[in-house]
């Protein structure tokens, strides 16, 4: 068997391997309804080497061992996550990225793909209304592009080491901002943590109560982070207050968008996202929506140097940009990195404007319908305006709220629904995610039966 594929004839032997390892994908697809979101139980393929390295048959036998206990996002049952089933195109931009192996580190390691990954950013910044000046980078991952915008927002200041230095950002921020601020060396109390009103969303008035408080004890803080879909419910931050206030004092204001921000690609939901064009950076997710395969986030900033001035080192060994263009590894704390964004381009071209519209707009539906066919007597719903809702039991205290979720689940999973557990304002929840387009109106109205029948 040859390792490599064939650099000068058609290699039958590989095409071979791709069609058979394309038939066992795809009968895995095909069979997901026979099996649940997530296995109950399941084996493990040898991990070591052999000896000898094995056939493609054994190869392929073994894969199959692993995706028999995988995960299956593409189940109508799997609501828990931000794991939407992926994009055919995404699948095959995916596979065409690594069999290229190109490095986006440089122009020279990825001549089209760097375009294509300053194109694809730059359609976002359009979309978004972020100035002229913008740009972005892709990156591996939310929690990635969070701790890199505030990175580059603290590059701005004086001291970067005073840990008098906070960042503000609402009670309801994701856990990566509790994880940058550890990474960047700073004590947990430079998150300063602002409380959220009945929607989940941050009070605007709190914010400034707390910034002035701040600073009245010496202080500075170097950004604000606002969430445009907040992990448990979707709630977005009211953007064009924080980004007036965050105007009127000089602060860097960062929208973690990895959940909302492709929402602005819809006319339904785009004007909640308006504000989005005043930020200095934007994390979007589209990993986390639009079904393009894992991983694909972009960090965007309104001013591309800020990127180039926070993480350039030089590159000794790099030929400079043909572009007059930064290079992809002097932009970003990663420096080899995959061709992520041919599966994000792929997935949208393949979707077209139409297609994403629709893709959101019944996601959004989904979660109106399961609404609507909760008793609402009996459970207390949590939502925002996106594709997100919890549920807990009207009156029940943390630990019976504890017990409820834990038992509810297990029955869901026998109905094969999986949904997650969130913790929310001191108490247990089940979250459903609707973004999953295998999930139709009959599902929901079974998912529902179950859940009002709960307690
Ligand atoms: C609001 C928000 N921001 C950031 C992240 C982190 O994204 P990732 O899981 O891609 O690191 C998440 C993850 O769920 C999130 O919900």
């Amino acid at each position: 068997m040859e390792f490599f594929a064939s650099p000068d004839q058609t290699d039958h032997e590989f095409i071979s391997f791709l069609t058979k390892a394309g038939i066992n994908l795809s009968d895995w697809f095909a069979t997901t309804t026979k099996r649940g979101p997530s296995p109950s139980s399941f084996d493990l393929p040898d991990i070591a080497p052999s000896r000898n390295g094995l056939s493609q048959n054994q190869l392929l036998d073994e894969l199959k061992v692993l995706m028999a206990g995988s995960y299956q996002p593409s189940h109508p049952g799997a609501l828990a996550h931000l794991d939407p089933p992926p994009l055919t195109a995404s699948i095959v931009g995916e596979l065409i990225s690594a069999g290229l192996n190109n490095n986006l580190l440089a122009e020279e390691l990825s001549p089209s793909i760097t375009k294509l990954e300053r194109g694809i950013c730059n359609w976002f910044v359009n979309q978004l209304s972020m100035p002229e000046t913008s740009g972005g980078v892709a990156v591996s991952g939310g929690s990635l592009s969070n701790l890199m915008a505030l990175l580059v927002a603290r590059s701005n200041v004086e001291n970067l080491y005073d840990s008098s230095l906070v960042v503000m950002a609402s009670a309801e921020a994701h856990v990566s901002i509790d994880r940058a601020i550890s990474v960047m060396g700073l004590p947990p109390e430079s998150l300063s943590k602002v409380s959220t009103d009945h929607q989940g969303q941050i009070i605007i008035e709190s914010l400034k109560e707390q910034y002035m408080k701040n600073k009245s004890q010496g202080k500075t803080c170097f950004a604000v982070v606002a969430t445009a879909g907040t992990t448990v419910r979707g709630a977005i931050d009211p953007l064009n207050d924080i980004s007036d206030f965050c105007k009127s004092e000089g602060l860097w204001l960062h929208v973690d968008a990895a959940i909302g921000g492709v929402f602005a690609l819809t006319p339904t939901t785009s004007s909640l996202l308006n504000s989005i064009s005043n930020a200095n950076s934007v994390c979007v997710n589209p990993q986390k929506v639009l079904g393009i395969t894992k991983t694909s986030s972009l960090l965007l900033v309104s001013n591309k140097e800020d990127l180039f001035n926070c993480f350039s080192t030089g590159f000794p060994y790099i030929e400079p940009s043909n572009e007059g263009d930064f290079q992809g590894g002097e932009i970003g704390l990663q420096g080899t990195r995959s061709a992520e964004v041919i599966k994000l381009w792929l997935g949208l071209r393949q979707l077209g404007e139409n297609g994403i519209k629709i893709l959101l707009d019944k996601a959004l539906e989904r979660r109106l319908y399961l609404n609507s066919k909760i008793d609402h007597s009996k459970l207390e719903v949590i939502s925002g305006p996106l594709h997100l809702l919890a549920i807990t039991p009207v009156d029940f205290s943390k630990h019976e709220s504890e017990e409820w979720s834990n038992t509810t689940r297990k029955k869901l999973l026998e109905h094969d629904f999986m949904l997650s557990r969130p913790q929310y304002k001191g108490k247990s929840y089940l979250k459903a995610v609707m973004g999953n387009p295998h999930t139709k109106f009959h599902h929901i109205d079974q998912l529902a039966d179950i859940l009002n029948q709960s307690i």
